[in-house]
């Protein structure tokens, strides 16, 4: 049931991203949605310390503009990330991005000096705007620069000129859990086959670290792209991050502009997104998670652990970029507990302290093609939605062994959200983030379409 995975190159993704159809209709646009570098079992260790590296800098604290150091320590791989094509410049040319919810810029690499440190050398060709004849640098003076910098950026460049309007919106940089990005903003056109979005406003980065491609950011902010876009909702369904790697496999990420009006998708259940009143983690999506459940067992996590404090910290929040869930020392400590209380196959410890996972079980014949039984994980939200998730998607075969670890990851750094709900869970969900109507909606279902 755990086919060995092997990850796709990144010229095996642009290939296939090249080679997928993009549908629009008016009010809806489709785009593919790949899984860019699989979890498989090698990588596993590697996943859980990026989860980790990301968590740890997702609960930061984090203002505009943000902090300069590009020499952050590295971590030797990439995150399982998933990423979708756009169409850039004109004449428009494809690019690929990584998906990420937690974040808001969209940027690529770009001009022909691009430096990439840690990167992949597979990586595609740069962005060249000179060869766009609808790249214009951002000027400091337009409004769309104060979304990064804050409304006072204008006095900043007018105090290195007296003539503000000839200057451009200052460079910036952003630090990602694995590496970091710099380079200044451009406005440009995002092309899809019926619609041209023109003046979108995009990173034109010069320097990255341990980037396997650019970012989309679709977090909350004014610059993501769904707030550029102004989309009502986008939804995606994440492909296994086990499928066997053949390329006739695909996922969508559709963005849509009509109102829905309040209409729920078919099967589809909602909780309410809640804002953080703390402008540090204002990019995040968070939902209110009520209660968790193992094997129809309540964990019994008090709530002021899953609830945002008055200064921000706490909460759950959905990132499509982390790969694994994060959670808190005390409540992963009662989640793993309950596991290892209701689970009958012997436990691993060795692969415990070398997998970074936990906890770990020996689950006899299933690197063979045997099945494993663990007891259900159902996550319940405000307002009543049940998330009941596959066991897939929480235990995992560690190793060409027979054990098989709980994919949920601790640490003790507190501060920021409580717990972060990696794209791992989320596989074969239909998510949908409607932005209209303020509430995240899901239901469980099986994500692989054929091309
Ligand atoms: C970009 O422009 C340069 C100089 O005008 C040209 O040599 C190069 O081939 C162009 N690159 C692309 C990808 O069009
Ligand atoms: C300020 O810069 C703009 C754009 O470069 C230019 O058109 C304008 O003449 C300049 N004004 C002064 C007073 O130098
Ligand atoms: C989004 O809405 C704003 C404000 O109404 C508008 O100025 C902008 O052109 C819209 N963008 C797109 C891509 O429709
Ligand atoms: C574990 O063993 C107990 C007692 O034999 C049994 O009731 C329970 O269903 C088993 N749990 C699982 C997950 O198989």
């Amino acid at each position: 049931m755990y086919p060995k995975m092997t990850p796709l190159s990144l010229a095996a993704i642009f290939l296939l991203l090249t080679l997928s159809l993009l549908s629009i209709t008016s009010s809806s646009i489709t785009l593919p949605l790949t899984p860019l570098s699989t979890t498989h079992t090698h990588a596993l260790k590697l996943a859980v310390s990026a989860t980790l590296t990301r968590s740890r800098h997702l609960k930061k604290i984090h203002l505009h503009p943000p902090p300069p150091p590009l020499n952050t320590p590295l971590h030797p791989k990439s995150y399982g990330g998933y990423s979708i094509d756009l169409n850039v410049g004109t004449p428009p040319q494809p690019f690929p991005f990584l998906l990420d919810t937690a974040s808001t810029l969209l940027w690529l690499p770009c001009s022909s000096h691009y430096l990439c440190s840690k990167c992949s050398n597979t990586l595609s060709k740069p962005f060249i705007p000179a060869n766009s004849s609808s790249s214009k640098l951002l000027g400091c003076t337009n409004p769309k620069c104060t979304w990064l910098f804050g409304p006072n950026v204008e006095s900043h460049c007018c105090k290195q000129n007296n003539n503000c309007s000839s200057q451009t919106c200052p460079a910036y940089t952003i630090q990602y859990g694995l590496g970091s990005t710099a380079g200044f903003l451009l406005s440009e056109n995002l092309n899809f086959p019926e619609k041209i979005i023109r003046d979108f406003l995009l990173g034109c980065s010069l320097v990255s670290i341990h980037q396997p491609a650019g970012i989309a950011g679709f977090g909350r902010g004014p610059e993501s792209l769904p707030s550029q876009m102004n989309l009502t909702r986008f939804s995606y369904c994440l492909l296994s991050h086990t499928f066997n790697d053949s390329p006739s496999k695909t996922s969508n990420l559709i963005m849509e502009t009509t109102p829905s009006k309040g209409t729920k998708t078919n099967a589809v259940t909602y909780t309410p997104f809640s804002k953080n009143e703390n402008a540090a983690f204002g990019a995040y999506y968070y939902v209110t998670l009520r209660r968790i459940f193992v094997g129809g067992k309540r964990v019994r996590v008090p709530r002021r652990l899953l609830e945002t404090d008055i200064g921000g910290n706490g909460g759950f929040i959905v990132d499509s970029g982390s790969t694994f869930t994060f959670m808190e020392r005390p409540i992963y400590d009662m989640v793993a507990r309950e596991f290892r209380r209701q689970v009958n196959y012997t436990r691993a410890a060795e692969v415990e302290a070398r997998s970074g996972l936990g906890p770990c079980f020996v689950v006899p014949f299933l690197g063979g093609g045997g099945t494993m039984s663990f007891p259900e994980l159902r996550f319940e939200f405000r307002g009543g939605a049940k998330m009941r998730l596959p066991v897939a998607n929480y235990f995992s075969l560690v190793g060409e062994s027979d054990v098989a670890c709980l994919t949920v990851v601790s640490d003790d750094v507190a501060g920021g959200p409580a717990v972060i709900l990696g794209n791992y869970q989320q596989q074969n969900f239909y998510v949908e983030y409607d932005l209209e109507n303020q509430r995240f909606g899901f239901r469980s279902q099986s994500c692989e379409t054929s091309l």
